[in-house]
């Protein structure tokens, strides 16, 4: 029950039926267990925490003076330099009018669910801001269920079907969001699937908003292709610093228009909403942002070395659940891995745990691990979790110092956990022992091996 106090009075838009997440709930919980001088495992924090590169942060204060408001769009020079980045990462063809600076990509995907459609198509599971977002929009949303047996990838009868049920109904499905690298699964989408999703998206004359933020933090065979590579007059294409440079306070995020007239319009609409809003990126920002889209080869390797980083400690947690027999599906980008503890469910409703809330709560209070539920992310199916590798043995910027440090001296992914990753291991023999008990709980053979050093 919300306490009401006169004259503050709650509006129906947004607000009413806006739940809390369980994300902040979480966090919350931690840092009371912190505040308690608790020991927290902190596997619910999605941000990368690595150094800011010494040139960057130079950028930023050379810049400090840059104090007049800018174009809601950002700065020419910007705009130049990302369309650049795409044509030199990507081999994507993009014009610097097209590109649409904001703060973070989370307020442009925003503004283009403001601006675009009526109902919005989003798949289960996905980033937790979509469906919040719609909601505060009062847009009605189509959810798309995907499977862990078919790598979280949408499957186009699925969408299909989807769409009909929704068209019988009144509804109206016209915006699609896809996220690949996907948050919370780690899946990348395979290019063919991509280019059978552009041509689906084609036919049905949907709107397709792509959010590639992590795209530059692949670390499989499977390349990063955007889908705006076949359905560029379709395509809004987000990205941004937050995930392949450890920059996300920064609020440096992108958009890619559409082709053709409507991505001109489209470009227009956004530039309207940011004006009437936020204005404009931080303009310190926007001009440091420029050497981190420069193609500056120090930066490159930077990025590099950071994908490198999240790369070997994502696979230790994704090789910890596997080693355990916990059912996970293997990522290939981001930092995230997307456990399902649905096997131990009888196990663990004896334990009064009965989805994927109470199962966050019980990890956080009786093992000390806190991550992220499924059902904050659209989940489709139970007793899923989130698990960011991006937070453990980076607590601190000292710590971030020193792990960057060590893994330029010796970037063994082995030696690099064994020797540097001293939480990462702990955390590993805290999830073996809950998933030991529950083995004996479930009188299953515990053939858990010792983790300690992989
Ligand atoms: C899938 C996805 N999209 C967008 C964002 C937003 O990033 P930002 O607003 O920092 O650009 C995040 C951040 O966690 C994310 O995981």
């Amino acid at each position: 029950m919300v306490e009401r106090f006169k004259p503050i009075r709650f509006s129906r838009a947004g607000i009413r039926g806006l739940k809390a997440s369980a994300t902040i709930a979480i966090n919350d919980r931690v840092r009371e267990m912190w505040d308690a001088g608790r020991n927290v495992y902190h596997l619910a924090f999605g941000e990368s925490r690595f150094p800011i590169h010494p040139k960057i942060a130079a950028a930023l204060g050379a810049n400090a003076q840059r104090r007049s408001y800018t174009s809601a769009l950002g700065i020419a020079e910007l705009r130049r330099a990302i369309a650049e980045h795409y044509g030199r990462r990507f081999d994507l063809d993009v014009a610097p009018e097209r590109v649409v600076v904001g703060p973070g990509s989370k307020s442009l995907i925003f503004s283009a669910l403001m601006a675009l459609g009526e109902e919005i198509i989003i798949p289960q599971p996905s980033w937790v801001s979509y469906g919040p977002q719609v909601h505060i929009l009062g847009k009605p949303v189509t959810f798309v269920p995907t499977r862990p047996e078919t790598n979280y990838e949408l499957e186009l009868d699925v969408l299909e079907e989807r769409i009909h049920d929704s068209r019988q109904n009144w509804g109206n499905p016209e915006v699609f969001i896809v996220n690949s690298p996907k948050n919370p699964t780690g899946t990348v989408m395979r290019p063919e699937k991509v280019e059978a999703l552009a041509g689906f998206a084609r036919d049905h004359e949907l709107m397709v908003l792509s959010d590639e933020i992590y795209a530059l933090t692949l670390f499989s065979t499977i390349p990063h292709v955007s889908i705006s590579q076949f359905y560029p007059e379709g395509t809004v294409v987000f990205g941004g610093l937050s995930k392949s440079l450890p920059l996300g306070g920064w609020r440096v995020g992108t958009a890619i228009m559409p082709r053709e007239k409507g991505g001109k319009a489209l470009g227009q609409a956004m530039s309207n909403i940011a004006s009437n809003i936020w204005t404009c990126t931080p303009a310190p920002v926007q001009y440091a942002a420029l050497i981190a889209y420069s193609g500056d080869p120090e930066i490159e390797e930077y990025i590099e070395i950071c994908r490198q980083m999240h790369a070997i400690r994502t696979k230790f947690l994704y090789r910890t659940m596997n080693r355990l027999g916990v059912p996970c599906v293997e990522p290939a980008g981001a930092f995230y891995i997307y456990p399902s503890f649905e096997r131990w469910k009888e196990q663990l409703a004896a334990r009064g745990v009965h989805n994927d809330n109470d199962l966050a709560f019980h990890l956080l209070d009786r093992y000390e691990i806190a991550t992220l539920p499924g059902s904050d992310f659209h989940a489709a199916q139970d007793f899923c979790l989130r698990i960011s590798s991006s937070y453990i043995d980076v607590a601190t910027d000292e710590h971030a110092d020193r792990l960057l440090a060590a893994f330029m001296d010796d970037p063994n992914p082995e030696r690099f956990i064994r020797d540097h990753h001293p939480r990462m291991q702990q955390v590993a023999e805290r999830f073996a022992q809950f998933v030991a008990e529950l083995k004996h709980e479930a009188g299953e053979p515990d053939t858990v091996p010792n983790l300690a050093v992989v």
